[in-house]
C-alpha cells in the first residue's frame, strides 16, 4: 500500500499543535496500525526529525494505553483496539482507496489534554476510579469459590463491565466528551457483587463528583460510546448508574 498520513503534531499541553503530511509506500497489509507509525518513525529518526509520540503497551487489546482517532473514528473503522487494528482493515474499509490520506488525531476532549503528539493524560479516569472504584473492607486471602455465591446472571453483567480497559474511546466518540460508559462500567461491576454491597451508594456520588470535576460532559443517550468501546461494553450500564445514583439520593446519602 502508498498511503498518505496527516498526523497531528504538538510539542507539549501549553503549544498549539498542527497537522503535519508524511507519504509512506510499501506498507504491508498485514502490518498492524502501529507498526506502520513504527515504520514511519524509523525513517524519522534517520531523518534526524522527530518521531511522532504516541502511546502503546501490550499491542494486545488488553492495556488500553493505545487510542488514536484514526479517519474521525476512535480506534479507526474496525470495533477494537488500535493496536489490534490492522492496514488491511484500513484496505478493506471502503471509504478508503489505495494512496489516500489517512488521518491520525489523538483523543480529543477537555478531561484529556494532549501531552505531545498523539498522547493524552488519562488520569482523569485513574482519580474517578480513586473516587469510589474499588472495595476497602479487608476481603483477606482469596476464598474458596462457593463461599460466596453470585447468582449467575449478576456474575455475567459484572464481567461484562469489568471488561472495560479505561481506553477513553467512549469519551473521545461522545459529542458531548462524557465518560459515563466508563464510570458507569465500574459502578456496576462492583456493585452487583456482594462484595462491593458496603459502599455501593457512596461509591456512586463520589465517582460522579469526580466524573464531573475532571470536565467530561453528561450523557444525552447518543450511544457513539458504546459503539466504539472495543470491549462491548453494553450502553445500558448507563442505566444502572442512574439507578443507583436514584437509590442514593432516596436513601439520603451524603458525600464523606
Ligand atoms: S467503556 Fe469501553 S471505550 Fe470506554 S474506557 Fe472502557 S473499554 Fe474503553
Ligand atoms: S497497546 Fe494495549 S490495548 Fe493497545
Amino acid at each position: 500500500m502508498n498511503i498518505k498520513l496527516k498526523i497531528w503534531r504538538q510539542k507539549n499541553k501549553d503549544t498549539a499543535g498542527h497537522f503535519e503530511e508524511y507519504s509512506l509506500s510499501g506498507i504491508e497489509e498485514h502490518m498492524s496500525f502501529l507498526e506502520m507509525l513504527d515504520v514511519l518513525n524509523e525513517r524519522l529518526f534517520k531523518e534526524g526529525k522527530e518521531p511522532v509520540a504516541f502511546d502503546s503497551d501490550c499491542r494486545e487489546g488488553i492495556c488500553g494505553q493505545c487510542g488514536l482517532v484514526i479517519n474521525g473514528m476512535a480506534h479507526g473503522p474496525i470495533r477494537s483496539t488500535t493496536c489490534q487494528l490492522h492496514m488491511r482493515h484500513i484496505a478493506e474499509d471502503p471509504s478508503f482507496s489505495d494512496g489516500d490520506t489517512i488521518t491520525i488525531e489523538p483523543w480529543r476532549a477537555t478531561g484529556f489534554p494532549v501531552l505531545k503528539d498523539l498522547i493524552v493524560d488519562r488520569s482523569a479516569l485513574d482519580r474517578i476510579v480513586q473516587a469510589g472504584g474499588y472495595i476497602s473492607v479487608n476481603t483477606g486471602a482469596a476464598p474458596e469459590a462457593h463461599s460466596v455465591p453470585v447468582e449467575k446472571p449478576k456474575a455475567d453483567r459484572a464481567f461484562e463491565a469489568a471488561a472495560c480497559i479505561g481506553c477513553g474511546a467512549c469519551v473521545a466518540a461522545c459529542p458531548n466528551a462524557s465518560a459515563m460508559l466508563f464510570t458507569a462500567a465500574k459502578i456496576t461491576h462492583l456493585g452487583l457483587l456482594p462484595q462491593g454491597q458496603p459502599e455501593r451508594y457512596i461509591r456512586v456520588i463520589n465517582m460522579l463528583n469526580q466524573h464531573d470535576e475532571e470536565g467530561f460532559g453528561g450523557c444525552t443517550n447518543i450511544g457513539e460510546c458504546a459503539a466504539v468501546c472495543p470491549k462491548s461494553v453494553p450502553i445500558d450500564v448507563i442505566s444502572q448508574l442512574n439507578r443507583d445514583m436514584g437509590k442514593a439520593r432516596f436513601k439520603g446519602v451524603h458525600v464523606h
